[in-house]
């Protein structure tokens, strides 16, 4: 009786992971006439000639995939947008960054740096090859540093950081990298941001006492579009703006 059940959880189990064998080509096939349709929308590709729109699932371990999917555009533009960031003196730190959406996206914006921090080779040679191409007069940042190593080794610098997630790992990996940061910010206090776009895993973020919540947005019915976005509370109030001054 006892096994019986055991068994029928783990079947409940199978069916019910993304990473399974039944969700995850349902989820492909979901992200991919997403994105597509997102892509005639928005044009991204179509506009710079890049080769960011298709999803990809890299399995490395049977039981644990990667699934790439580019950032919404449009979404991330506007919330870079409604950030007071003084140009030249921010660091962009993409960690998951795949084919490299978010790293041309945010080239648009006077940062001084952009990292993106990939673990699949495939990806990140895709996105090497991306940077090469997207070249608009828009470009403001053209300091790209691309690296193929796993996020939770990533080690931050001492610059300004924002740091971009776009639900690039699950929550383990995430609570190490939000460790890193703390760490980070509490050694050299400075402004930084951390914008996570589709927060499953937002609970990490506000157990952490070197962050704090600024804003919120997105329509809640499409998960993909919702973000949050958190300040580093070592420099508030004093230089850093709080909820209030992020523009909507
Ligand atoms: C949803 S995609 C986001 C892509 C990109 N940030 C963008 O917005 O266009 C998540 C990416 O995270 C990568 N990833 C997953 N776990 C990782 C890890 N531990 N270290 C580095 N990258 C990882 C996946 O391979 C995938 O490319």
């Amino acid at each position: 009786m006892f096994l019986a059940l055991r068994q029928l959880l783990n079947v409940l189990r199978l069916c019910l992971d993304l990473n399974g064998p039944l969700l995850s080509p349902a989820l492909y096939l979901f992200e991919y006439v997403r994105v597509h349709y997102e892509e005639r929308v928005e044009a991204f590709d179509a506009r710079f000639g890049t080769d960011t729109t298709s999803p990809f699932i890299e399995r490395q371990r049977a039981d644990r995939a990667y699934f790439y999917v580019p950032a919404p555009a449009s979404v991330m533009a506007h919330v870079l947008g409604t950030l007071p960031l003084e140009a030249n003196k921010f660091e962009f730190v993409d960690l998951g960054s795949g084919k490299g959406r978010a790293l041309l996206v945010a080239s648009e914006f006077p940062f001084a740096r952009i990292v993106g921090v990939e673990l699949s080779d495939h990806l990140h040679r895709i996105a090497e090859e991306n940077v090469k191409r997207f070249k608009p007069p828009s470009q403001q940042c053209a300091q790209f540093e691309l690296r193929c190593m796993n996020a939770a080794d990533y080690a931050f610098g001492n610059e300004p950081v924002v740091l971009f997630l776009f639900d690039p790992f699950g929550r383990e990996i995430l609570e190490r990298v939000i460790a890193s940061l703390e760490a980070s910010l509490n050694s050299t206090p400075r402004e930084a941001y951390v914008l996570y776009i589709c927060p499953q895993f937002e609970d990490v973020l506000q157990r952490s006492t070197a962050l704090t919540k600024l804003k919120d947005g997105g329509p809640r019915w499409q998960p993909w579009n919702r973000y949050v976005i958190y300040g580093a509370v070592s420099v508030r109030p004093a230089s850093a703006p709080d909820a209030a001054t992020i523009s909507s």
